[in-house]
């Protein structure tokens, strides 16, 4: 590869990251950080040797199929990779690289508001006040649940779902988990936690579910219709992961109908549209896809990327390389 790589990079970043960009490689910035369309993405497949996108590029084996001769690497500045094809990358030699470990705590910290927020009515108090309804305090007003003692149910319990269990604990939840696989004995005991093969049982007994798995071919829509039914009418659904990993209209139907009760959404099935009728519920508290919005974390991901980049240019494996058959 040419010592100064042509990186293109499809939305604006921190300052300190695009200066440092500059430094290193012939960087191609969005400085005005519009959105690139399907056809200025395939433009820039066709000239790069890397490009930096984003959860917001969509990039299908359609528009992979466009990618020129020279590019060799996707440079993802995101944990997330649900919106690349990366066997479609595979097969055309083309490394795809994410950001994992460094949007851990901050999206943890995210669920644990959530998982705090939703079941002590706190957007509801909010709400009152700005309002000029409250009347001042009364034993009755606005009385929500106790988080202390409830049982938590994560559902992905990787870095961030173990994350999210450290967290909890000090809040005197209860752990449980479905993942893949156990997670190893030393981190079972040091959380207490509880491992379900089976995710319907362990649904139809927790108090607070936490979504923190990736969303793949094999998560999309793993609460279904048929699983939310699963949930006690006391349950609440937090999610920080990714929006198609429950069936959005499904959910919406039971917040409405009181089948369950509240849910706490910082991700949607298809961004940035949110079902209308979640917009109005008392009993959701929703946020526009900012669990791992910090300075601190976008800093640390462009860091990241700028490392894959450049210790692939120098000729070594990238150190966060996506593995297809890992997904
Ligand atoms: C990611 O990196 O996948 C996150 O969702 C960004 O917030």
């Amino acid at each position: 590869m040419v010592t100064k790589p042509l990186v293109i990079v499809t939305r604006k970043l921190p300052d300190a990251i695009e200066t440092r960009m500059r430094e290193l490689f012939d960087a191609r910035l969005n400085v005005d950080d519009k959105p690139m369309s399907p056809a200025e993405l395939a433009e820039a497949l066709k000239v790069a040797d890397v490009l930096v996108p984003t959860l917001t590029d969509r990039l299908d084996s359609r528009l992979l199929a466009q990618a020129g001769e020279k590019l060799k690497l996707i440079a993802n500045f995101g944990t997330g990779v649900d919106h690349i094809d990366v066997e479609s990358a595979r097969s055309r030699g083309v490394i795809v690289t994410n950001t994992p470990g460094v949007l851990t705590e901050d999206t943890a910290d995210m669920t644990m508001a959530l998982i705090l927020s939703v079941p002590r009515r706190i957007t509801e108090g909010l709400d009152s006040l700005r309002a000029g309804e409250w009347g001042g305090w009364s034993p009755t007003g606005l009385l929500g649940r106790r988080i202390y003692g409830k049982r938590l149910g994560i559902i992905g319990m990787g870095r961030i779902g173990q994350a999210v269990a450290r967290r909890a604990r000090a809040f005197g939840l209860q752990i449980h988990y479905h993942n893949r696989h156990k997670v190893s004995a030393p981190v079972e005991e040091t959380l207490e936690a509880t491992y379900w093969e089976s995710l319907d049982q362990m649904l139809a007994r927790m108090d607070i579910i936490s979504v923190n798995c990736p969303h793949t071919p094999a998560t999309f829509h793993l609460l279904s219709a048929r699983r939310l039914q699963l949930l006690q009418p006391h349950a609440y659904v937090v999610n920080t992961a990714r929006g198609e990993i429950i069936d959005e209209n499904a959910l919406t139907r039971m917040l409405i109908n009181g089948k369950i009760a509240g849910a706490g959404l910082d991700v949607f099935e298809h961004e940035p549209a949110v079902n209308p009728k979640l917009l109005n519920l008392k009993n959701v508290l929703l946020l526009p896809h900012m669990g791992s919005a910090t300075i601190e974390g976008r800093v640390d991901m462009g860091e990241k990327v700028i490392i894959n980049i450049k210790t692939f240019v120098d000729g070594h494996t990238p150190p966060d390389r996506v593995i297809p058959s890992m997904l």
